[in-house]
């Protein structure tokens, strides 16, 4: 393994992360017909992201792993089996995120970034991680509702007693990340790294603003790093759906994966990706986690691929491509063809709601 410093901080990353979203599913139905989490498979494939090197991990609050969506009587389980698997570990080696913002019960003060709701969702998550402190605390998304000076100065507690080293934000506006930068000088919270959605097929997100051209420049003008979600499409840029859908498959229980990924456009493309990979002898995974480690090179940019995995093989393939250094030529030819079907995801930006106004 390979590993980094995030952005301009001092915190050492692997140049992979292993994400905590989507769970290995059991065969057994829950109380509310939801297929289990296979508990036991989930922490063996954290075992083996800490053997094979991988320090960083990413959950969040609201995370259940199940093939389900995020509903409140789940919520949570993502973490706990996270601090449960990491509890043998030497926690000083290991590097844990976690998130705030989506709905955790069902009362008015159930989700968002008030300074109630956050306080509250820390002490639940150090619980159900059961550690002392996160590594890094992120706003999973803005909160409208909230001034997002009370958001931070909440964190500025936190940062302040312990619990919190370090601040991120994931899908904030590029303004709103400025002026969430200055404020965070002002109170010292240090704010290192934006939680982005970006693979080979999503360079482009939204109308607002787009990953390549807005978000990579303030990344780089404030020494942020950019943790890019989905690197491999959901796993599409896997290559396990050019020829249909595998029944054990992401695409089998998330209609998502079909309705934006799987198009003509993108299945033609896909197969010129899968073929570029076969030349260099490397597996599809392998090439869009080294396209990422590539424009990472290019930018200046920390960036740092937050994967995910349902089995232990997807992680012993996928760490393979921090070995993998693309020549130019193929990074090129890459980048030019991902430009035949790009993916631009315009669900639109939620922008913070400011108490004060600074330049
Ligand atoms: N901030 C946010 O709002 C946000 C949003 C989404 C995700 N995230 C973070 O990003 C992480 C990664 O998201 P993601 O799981 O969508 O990422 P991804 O890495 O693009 O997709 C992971 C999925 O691809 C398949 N896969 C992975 N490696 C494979 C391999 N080598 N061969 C075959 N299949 C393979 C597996 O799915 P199947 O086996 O089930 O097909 C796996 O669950 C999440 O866990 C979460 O921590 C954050």
């Amino acid at each position: 393994m390979k590993y980094v410093s995030l952005g301009a901080s001092g915190l050492k990353v692997s140049k992979l992360s292993l994400g905590l979203w989507h769970l290995p599913a059991s065969s057994v139905k829950d109380e509310y017909g939801v297929y289990n989490v296979d508990v036991g498979l989930a922490k063996k494939i954290i075992y083996r992201a800490i053997d094979l090197g991988i320090n960083f991990f990413d959950t969040a609050n609201i995370y259940h792993g199940t093939q389900h969506i995020p509903d409140i009587h789940h919520v949570g389980l993502s973490e706990r089996i996270l601090g449960e698997a990491i509890k043998g570990y030497d926690r000083e080696s290991l590097v844990i995120a976690t998130k705030v913002r989506f709905r955790m019960a069902d009362h008015p003060n159930g989700e968002g970034l008030s300074r109630k709701h956050i306080m509250w969702q820390i002490r639940e998550s150090l619980r159900r991680l059961q550690l002392d402190y996160v590594d890094i605390y992120y706003f999973h998304r803005p909160d409208p509702d909230t001034p997002v000076e009370e958001s931070l100065e909440a964190v500025s507690d936190l940062v302040r007693s312990g619990k919190v080293h370090y601040f991120g934000t994931s899908r904030f506006h590029p303004d709103d990340v400025r002026y969430i930068y200055r404020y965070c000088r002002d109170l010292h919270i240090p704010y290192i790294v934006l939680q982005e959605p970006y693979n080979w097929l999503e360079r482009h997100y939204g109308e607002v603003y787009e990953t390549e051209n807005q978000v990579f420049p303030v990344a780089k003008e404030l020494g942020l790093g950019i943790a890019a979600y989905i690197p491999l499409a959901q796993g599409v840029l896997t290559g396990k759906y050019l020829s249909g859908i595998p029944p054990s498959s992401r695409g089998a229980y998330v209609d998502e994966i079909s309705r934006r990924y799987l198009t003509p456009k993108t299945i033609e493309v896909l197969k010129e990706f899968h073929n570029i990979a076969s030349e260099l002898g490397i597996s599809d995974s392998q090439l869009a986690l080294a396209w990422i480690f590539k424009v990472s090179e290019v930018s200046g940019v920390t960036v740092i691929p937050i994967v995910g995995a349902t089995r232990i093989e997807h992680l012993e393939d996928n760490v393979v491509a921090v070995d993998i250094n693309l020549d130019d030529y193929t990074f090129k030819r890459l980048s030019d063809l991902s430009r035949k079907a790009l993916i631009n995801w315009s669900g639109g930006y939620v922008r913070v709601k400011r108490m004060l106004q600074h330049n």
